[in-house]
């Protein structure tokens, strides 16, 4: 074979396509009842954008942007991540802010050059929700309670909220110089990577999963016992609303760091049973400061982005192939044209009011095959009946594939489609 999808991508085929469109009707039907409002930015921006919100020093722009020049010599890089060009969208659109707070959403695409492994992917896809425009915990409270309901609604029901705080600009700086002191003490029992993290970034090393660090990473110092005044009362206030929600589960994780640099305050992560070793289903956290970062308004926001690839794989959700409801049958060629007619006729539904309405799945033959090899595919795409043109003096023929028997004729294509509405409804009832 030629050609084929590049590494850590993947097409998704019919029979997997119903799982994602489901997927994503249940969440927009979520976001909804939150009143969150999808928002839709381009699938790049400047890399500039990245390397200022994410972070120079984080593994995904050290690593694993997909960055590229294009013909007008700009630097460009495909998004690894939501929020950035959601930021900046607020920030350059002032109808994005005139409801405050904000509640936004988005579903698309992201790009990170990682190692392909399970639920690991160079190309995958997320939903996010961002709420821009208050530093209550009750934000932050709000945030956790609709990830956890677009979960419930995935049929999700195992999920815990790991909970952490990394403190703000007047407690962080202290912590981080605790924590690269600590570290700093047992250097030479560190794993390469982690030394030199020790430089750059020494709370990622808490984030080591390599064994012979996890004892000098338990003894670390917790960035709970560091807390300014202020970001304590904020991290005591969402907990003891999580409390009061009934149906979240949440553990304090003090050594949650998350792999982006713009947090300030509450970082969460969802982790799901039966992910192995990739468990977070989805994470997020407190931004207070990248809204202001960006040139906008002084905008405390908190926000949540949820691996699609993972959340249908703990799901369990089935895939539901749409059944066809007929293939119309010509009987010879030149009935091809009438067909098609009869085949747009009975797809008409104008009974009841339009969010009701499911006209009728039907097919007709475009390969103009034999009325014989058009009964072998009829039964192939699955349809319920084989309607026959051109239509008899005492009305259409028609076949159920199913039961394998003829159906009373039905004198008109009105006659027909109310036919076929009704014994579908029948069946479906049924079963
Ligand atoms: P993140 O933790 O980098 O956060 O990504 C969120 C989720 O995206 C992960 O928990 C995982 O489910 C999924 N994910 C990340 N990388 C991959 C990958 N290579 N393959 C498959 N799934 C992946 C963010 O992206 C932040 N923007 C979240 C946020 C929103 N914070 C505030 N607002």
């Amino acid at each position: 074979m030629k050609y084929q999808a590049p590494k850590g991508t993947y097409d998704i085929l019919p029979g997997e396509i119903e799982r994602w469109q489901t997927l994503e009707a249940r969440t927009r039907g979520v976001m909804d009842l939150f009143g969150y409002r999808e928002v839709r930015t381009p699938m790049f921006e400047s890399t500039d954008l990245f390397v200022r919100a994410v972070g120079g020093a984080t593994d995904i722009v050290r690593k694993e942007l997909y960055t590229f020049e294009d013909k007008g010599g700009r630097s460009l890089t495909l998004r690894p991540e939501g929020t950035a060009p959601l930021v900046r969208a607020y920030v350059a659109n002032p109808a994005l802010q005139q409801t405050q707070p904000a509640r936004l959403y988005y579903i698309g695409p992201m790009f990170r050059y990682e190692r392909p492994q399970a639920g690991r992917f160079r190309q995958f896809w997320q939903i996010g929700a961002e709420l821009l425009g208050s530093a209550k915990p009750i934000a932050d409270a709000e945030m956790i309670d609709l990830f956890v309901a677009i979960l419930r609604d995935m049929g999700l029901a195992k999920a815990t909220v790991l909970l952490n705080s990394l403190g703000d600009s007047t407690c962080r700086p202290v912590y981080r110089e605790r924590i690269r002191a600590y570290f700093e003490a047992h250097r030479d029992s560190l794993c390469e990577d982690d030394r030199e993290r020790l430089e750059r970034n020494p709370l990622r090393i808490l984030d080591c999963k390599v064994p012979k660090c996890a004892p000098i990473i338990r003894g670390a110092p917790s960035v709970l016992d560091s807390l300014c005044e202020p970001c304590r009362e904020h991290f005591d206030g969402v907990q003891s609303l999580l409390r009061g929600l009934q149906g979240i589960e949440f553990k304090i994780e003090s050594r949650l760091v998350r792999g982006l640099d713009y947090y300030t305050r509450t970082v969460f992560e969802v982790h799901a049973e039966g992910l192995g070793a990739q468990n977070a289903v989805g994470g997020g956290g407190r931004y207070d400061d990248l809204v202001k970062d960006f040139g906008g308004p002084d905008t405390p926001a908190i926000g949540f982005s949820i691996g699609m690839e993972r959340l249908i794989a703990s799901s369990g959700l089935g895939s539901d192939l749409p059944r066809v409801d007929a293939c119309v049958i010509s009987m010879n060629p030149e009935a091809a044209p009438e067909a098609m007619r009869l085949a747009r006729s009975l797809r008409d539904q104008l009974a009841g009011p339009p969010s009701r309405r499911r006209p009728l799945r039907v097919l007709v033959d475009v390969a103009g095959r034999s009325a014989g090899a058009q009964m072998k595919w009829a039964s192939k795409t699955g349809a319920r009946w084989a309607v026959f043109v051109p239509r008899d003096p005492e009305g259409y023929s028609v076949r159920n594939m199913d039961e394998g028997k003829d159906e009373p004729r039905q004198s008109d294509e009105r006659a027909l489609r109310e036919f076929l509405l009704e014994r579908r409804a029948a069946a479906e009832a049924a079963t």
